[in-house]
């Protein structure tokens, strides 16, 4: 394990009586975690009260609250260092790695929420979907969806223990976090997991996704309910484990036009928030949204989240306030220096204009390149600037 260099106190101790792969008896083992699994994870107080918590939940705060996607990752050369040693799913499939390096990020920074390590694309696999991690060209999907046919071949996820080591390393790292400090669960959107399932990768103008969505609705509509119902089971385990919120990143929507959006993806992202456990806020996040906010809002969510391309505060006004929103630094302004960093967050800070619900995060996730330090000075600006003396 890495040194933690903690700016909060040392919490960031692994515990040491779970043995999810060290070698205590089987027996032991299974009961422990048996012991664990029954048992959901209740919320405390500490956590029930944090900034980031009453800020879903549109209460004031004292200060706004800020976690950033993706703070865990390459930009950190503690992460680059555990990475020399592990491949991408290995490390997601590895519980106290996982838990590890995201203790590592949310201590480092200092930030107001932790999100667990793992991938959108994880699901995949208990679809019957062959996913690998291939290096310098990112996720690849060898046997991607194109036809009605290939839908009836994908897998219904009834139970999600496939996907236990998420869990377990949810499990690692509520318990290594500091007792107030809210962790995130989260899975990627219907569209956006579609979108990867019929590409096979990455994609720029979704070709293969938007035919198959307009060629054949019925296996459109088969496919995206099932990752749905996938999606439910999944996000409630997380929450059941220790998640606190839980965040759908529909990385791709903003592809869609609205009428597109309405028809084919609504209703399925709809299902998947009406289906999370009640009283756990959902983050419902894309990027290239501009036109598409009410529509999103309309699928449901606590918190929207807001890429950099708009105005947060003309984007929440059409929101309307009685929803919270998250966002919205440009991620590219981190490769700056400090000076714009804070003067950007500043602006974003005036354009919420301490109205309760507003939760700092960048538009889209860390890039890999970034500096450190002005990733921290963003979190430091955020705390700073955001003082507020007797609200909260
Ligand atoms: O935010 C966090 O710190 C939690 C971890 C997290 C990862 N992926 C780790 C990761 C989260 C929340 C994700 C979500 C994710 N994964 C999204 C949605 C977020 C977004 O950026 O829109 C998407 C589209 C994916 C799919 C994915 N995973 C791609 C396209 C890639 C390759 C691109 C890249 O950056 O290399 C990944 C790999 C990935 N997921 C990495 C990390 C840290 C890099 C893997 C590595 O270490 O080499």
């Amino acid at each position: 394990m890495f040194q933690t260099n903690s700016r909060e106190g040392s919490h960031g101790t692994m515990p040491h009586d779970e043995s999810i792969a060290d070698g205590q008896s089987a027996t032991a083992t299974d009961t422990a975690k048996l012991l664990v699994e029954t048992a959901a994870f209740s919320t405390s107080p500490e956590l029930h009260d944090s900034p980031f918590m009453r800020a879903c939940r549109r209460e004031p705060v004292p200060f706004t609250p800020v976690w950033l996607m993706r703070q865990a990752g390459r930009y950190m050369r503690e992460y680059r260092e555990v990475r020399a040693r592990t491949s991408f799913l290995e490390l997601c499939k590895t519980p106290e790695l996982a838990a590890e390096v995201t203790v590592y990020a949310a201590e480092r920074l200092g930030v107001d929420a932790a999100i667990i390590f793992a991938d959108i694309l994880l699901i995949l696999e208990p679809m019957g979907l062959d996913l690998e991690f291939a290096k310098g060209e990112g996720p690849v999907i060898h046997n991607p969806v194109r036809s009605g046919r290939d839908v009836d071949r994908l897998r219904e996820v009834e139970d999600i223990s496939s996907l236990g080591y998420v869990n377990d390393a949810i499990r690692l790292t509520r318990r290594a976090l500091r007792p107030g400090l809210p962790l995130i669960g989260f899975a990627g959107a219907p569209f956006t997991l579609a979108s990867y399932i019929i590409e096979g990768g990455s994609s720029k103008n979704y070709i293969q996704t938007k035919t198959l969505m307009y060629t054949d609705a019925g296996a459109w509509h088969q496919m995206m309910s099932l990752i749905s119902r996938a999606l439910g089971r999944y996000l409630n385990a997380q929450i059941a484990a220790g998640a606190q919120a839980v965040q759908l990143f529909d990385s791709w929507v903003g592809a869609l036009s609205p009428d597109d959006y309405r028809e084919y993806v609504l209703p399925h992202t709809r299902a998947v928030i009406q289906s999370v456990t009640p009283g756990t806020p959902v983050i419902h996040f894309g990027t290239g949204t501009a036109a598409l906010l009410e529509l999103m809002r309309e699928a449901g969510g606590d918190v929207i989240g807001l890429d950099w391309r708009v105005r947060l505060d003309d984007a929440w006004q059409r929101l309307g306030d009685d929803v919270a929103v998250m966002g919205n630094f440009d991620s590219v302004a981190l490769f700056s220096n400090v000076e714009v960093v804070r003067a950007q967050a500043r602006r974003i800070l005036e354009y919420a204009g301490n109205r309760p619900g507003h939760i700092f995060n960048l538009g889209h996730g860390i890039l890999p390149e970034t500096p450190v330090e002005n990733v921290v000075a963003l979190v430091d600006a955020v705390h700073e600037l955001s003082q507020r003396r007797n609200n909260g």
